[in-house]
């Protein structure tokens, strides 16, 4: 049984053919899985990132073999960063297709909603902005010791689109208010203590520990009964018309001559969102531009 569970594992690894997102399974038959974002060094929230998200989430809608997808990261410094902002400049328009990206990047938002899979979020190091976003729309989340939250959107003329009404919903409207219009970064433990995530640990050991197990058990589970679980939880979410309207607050301050100029400040005094800044992202923004 167990060496017909490896044997499936390779074969998945196999057909798992992305660059910036690594596959393992956590049980023998995989139906939970650990996907690692993988692209270093600070896992910049780029084009390529947002466009693997979207084939792999798309493709879990297509099949019933996967119950639980753990994302998580294997470098201890970073879970995700803030979006390439390089996007939102016209230089972008040179290489990528900026409006296909930010499409891709809202649907992955809401696929991390309406899939019927359960996502856990295993954060260690920072996930700021668009790392955040995602991190709120999972399913759950656990941090390690090195894990930092939060939103630098406040401090660059934006709203934190895809992330202000879940977290509404986990830590309240006085704490969003809190975090959000001061653009804080939040440790693992005040994390855990206002709701942002399930619980803190103190080492990555003991997070993965309990992750795998969680896990493992979710995974034993009939698919029918998970997936009208998350169904029923996702009633409480904020609807699409909410999303919408949040979506016209960020593009509106987006067009802003102060937002574009803001965002060209950032570019050049993180020398191109640099290991070094994006480590104090929020509020290295605080310290050198206001
Ligand atoms: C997944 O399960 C649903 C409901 O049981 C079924 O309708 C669907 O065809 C299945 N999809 C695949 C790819 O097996
Ligand atoms: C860019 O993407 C948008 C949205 O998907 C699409 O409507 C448009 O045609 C694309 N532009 C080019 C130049 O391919
Ligand atoms: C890791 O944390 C767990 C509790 O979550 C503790 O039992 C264990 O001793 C810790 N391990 C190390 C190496 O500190
Ligand atoms: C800035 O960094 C991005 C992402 O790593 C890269 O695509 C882009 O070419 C860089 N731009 C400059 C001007 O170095």
């Amino acid at each position: 049984m167990f060496s017909i569970g490896l044997i499936f594992c390779a074969l998945i690894d196999l057909v798992f053919s992305y660059t910036h997102l690594k596959q393992s399974c956590i049980n023998t038959d995989c139906s939970a899985t650990r996907v690692s974002i993988f692209n270093p060094p600070i896992n910049l929230w780029d084009s390529i990132v947002i466009g693997e998200l979207n084939s792999f989430l798309t493709d879990l809608n297509e099949q019933n073999s996967t119950k639980v997808v753990v994302f998580a990261s294997d470098n201890p410094e970073f879970f995700g960063s803030a979006i390439d902002l390089n996007l939102f400049t016209p230089a972008a328009s040179s290489y990528v297709n900026a409006t296909h990206v930010l499409e891709q990047y809202y649907a992955n938002l809401d696929l991390l909603l309406s899939t019927p899979v359960i996502f856990i979020a295993e954060v260690n190091g920072r996930t700021f902005g668009a790392g955040d976003e995602h991190v709120v729309r999972m399913d759950m989340r656990f941090a390690g010791p090195q894990a930092q939250f939060g939103a630098p959107e406040a401090a660059v003329g934006l709203i934190h689109v895809g992330g202000m009404q879940q977290l509404v919903r986990l830590i309240g409207p006085g704490s969003a208010a809190e975090y959000m219009m001061s653009a804080a970064q939040v440790d693992s433990v005040e994390a855990a203590r206002i709701g942002w995530v399930n619980s803190a640990f103190e080492n990555t050991t003991g997070m993965r520990n309990h992750v795998d197990r969680l896990a493992s058990r979710i995974a034993l589970f009939q698919s029918d009964t998970l997936k009208a679980t998350k169904a029923s939880i996702a009633e409480q979410a904020a609807s699409q018309q909410i999303f919408s309207r949040d979506l016209q607050r960020f593009n509106s301050l987006a067009a802003t001559p102060f937002v574009q100029d803001k965002i060209r400040q950032i570019l050049t005094a993180s020398n191109n969102q640099s290991e070094l800044w994006e480590l104090n992202n929020n509020d290295n923004i605080v310290k050198y531009l206001y």
